[in-house]
C-alpha cells in the first residue's frame, strides 16, 4: 500500500511583548483608526533585538517535537522558510539545523513567502510518500519587526507586520484514511514586483549588490503595491479553495476548518464572502498577532489544534498566498 503522510505535531512561538496600533502611531504616520478600519488588526508581537529568526523557531520546534512525542534525531529532514533570515547567506535553515544540534540531517531551504508551509508540507510529502525520508520537521520563522520601514513609503506594510514562528512535523501515515489528501501549489512570476524589496540584489545595473544611495532611497525595504496585491490575493485564495475541493470531491459541508494565511482582516472577509465560507469554519487570529507572512499558517494550524477547533479526524484546508506571487493549498486529514 502507498504510504501517506500525516501530521504528527505542531508547535508555535511568538514573542512576549504586544504592540498595539497605539504603539505603531509612535513609530509612524499613522492612526489606530486607520490600521483597524484597513485591515482589522489591534496588536501584534515585535521581537527583542536580541532574538533571529532562528532563535524564535527553537521553542516552536521544540513544542512541535514535543507534541508528536519525537525526538530530535528522529527528524530525516529539515525545512525551512523565511524572508526575514540570520544572515544573507547560506540559509536560515542552515543556522537552525546548528542550534537544534541536527549534525548530518539535510536542510532544504526555501523561499516561497507567505505560501512557505504550504510548499514545505507538499515537499515533506513527496520525500514520505517516496520513503526517502520518514519524519520531516517543516519550520517557517518570522522577525518581520526589522524590517519595517517606518517612512510614508513603507507605512502600508509596515502596519501589518508581526513576528512569530511555528513548526510542523510530518511522518508517515499507519490510517489510509489520515493524513495530506492533496497539495496544489502555483506561482506567478510576472508579478514578482508587487510586494518586493529591489537591494541588495544583482540586478539593479550596478558593480555592487548594494550601495549607500540604496539604503538611503529606501530600495532595502519591502515596496508594496497593496491594492494589486488585495485584488489577485482574493481571487487565487478563492481559486484555491475551489481547486482542492474539485480535485478531492469535498466541500465547505466536509470541511472542519479553512485555515487562511493571514494577511490582513479585510482580505480574509473578502474570500469568505467570495467563497460563501461559513464564518465560525473560518480561522482567524490576524487581529491579535497582525501578519507574520510564512509564519501566520504553522501558528494557525498550532492554535486551531491547541484550541481545540480541529481535532484528530476532521478535514482541514490550508491556503497560502504570497509574494512571487506564490499560493497553493494543503488539505488534511488530522
Ligand atoms: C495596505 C492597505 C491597507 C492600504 O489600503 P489602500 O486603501 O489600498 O491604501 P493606498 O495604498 O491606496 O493608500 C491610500 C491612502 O492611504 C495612505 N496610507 C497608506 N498606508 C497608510 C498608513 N499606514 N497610515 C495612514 N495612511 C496610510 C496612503 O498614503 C494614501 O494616501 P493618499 O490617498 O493621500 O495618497 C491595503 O492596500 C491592503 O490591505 N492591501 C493588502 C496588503 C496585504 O495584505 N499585504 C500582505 C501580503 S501577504
Amino acid at each position: 500500500m502507498a504510504i501517506q503522510s500525516r501530521i504528527l505535531g505542531t508547535g508555535h512561538c511568538v514573542p512576549e511583548r504586544v504592540v498595539t496600533n497605539f504603539d505603531v502611531e509612535k513609530m509612524m504616520e499613522t492612526t489606530d483608526e486607520f490600521i483597524v478600519t484597513r485591515t482589522g488588526m489591534r496588536r501584534r508581537r515585535h521581537a527583542d533585538a536580541s532574538v533571529s529568526a532562528s532563535d524564535l523557531a527553537v521553542p516552536a520546534v521544540k513544542a512541535a517535537l514535543a507534541d508528536a512525542h519525537l525526538t530530535i534525531d528522529k527528524i530525516d529532514l529539515l525545512i525551512m522558510n523565511t524572508i526575514t533570515p540570520d544572515h544573507m547567506d547560506p540559509g536560515c535553515g542552515f543556522f537552525l539545523q546548528g542550534k537544534l544540534g541536527m549534525a548530518n540531517t539535510p536542510v532544504i531551504d526555501i523561499r516561497e513567502q507567505c505560501a512557505g508551509l504550504i510548499y514545505e508540507l507538499s515537499i515533506a510529502d513527496q520525500f514520505i510518500k517516496t520513503g526517502m525520508y520518514k519524519h520531516v520537521l517543516c519550520v517557517c520563522s518570522e522577525v518581520l519587526s526589522k524590517r519595517i520601514d517606518c517612512s510614508n513609503d513603507g507605512r502600508n506594510i509596515g502596519i501589518l507586520l508581526g513576528d512569530g514562528a511555528g513548526a510542523v512535523v510530518l511522518g508517515p501515515s499507519n490510517d489510509p484514511n489520515v493524513g495530506i489528501k492533496s497539495s496544489i501549489l502555483h506561482a506567478e512570476g510576472t508579478h514578482a514586483k508587487v510586494l518586493y524589496t529591489e537591494a541588495p540584489g544583482t540586478a539593479m545595473g550596478k558593480k555592487a549588490w548594494v550601495e549607500k544611495d540604496d539604503i538611503d532611497k529606501g530600495r532595502t525595504e519591502f515596496r508594496m503595491d497593496g491594492k494589486t496585491l488585495f485584488e489577485k490575493g482574493v481571487e487565487w485564495f478563492s481559486h484555491s479553495i475551489f481547486e482542492s475541493f474539485k480535485k478531492n470531491n469535498v466541500s465547505f459541508d466536509d470541511l472542519a476548518m479553512l485555515i487562511p494565511h493571514q494577511p490582513n482582516l479585510r482580505m480574509i472577509e473578502a474570500i469568505a464572502v467570495n467563497v460563501k465560507v461559513p464564518k465560525e469554519k473560518v480561522f482567524i487570529n490576524v487581529e491579535d498577532y497582525g501578519n507574520m507572512a510564512s509564519a501566520c499558517l504553522p501558528v494557525a494550524l498550532d492554535q486551531a489544534r491547541k484550541q481545540g477547533r480541529v481535532k484528530p479526524g476532521d478535514l482541514v484546508l490550508l491556503v497560502g498566498f504570497g509574494s512571487g506571487f506564490v499560493w497553493g493549498s494543503v488539505l488534511v486529514r488530522l
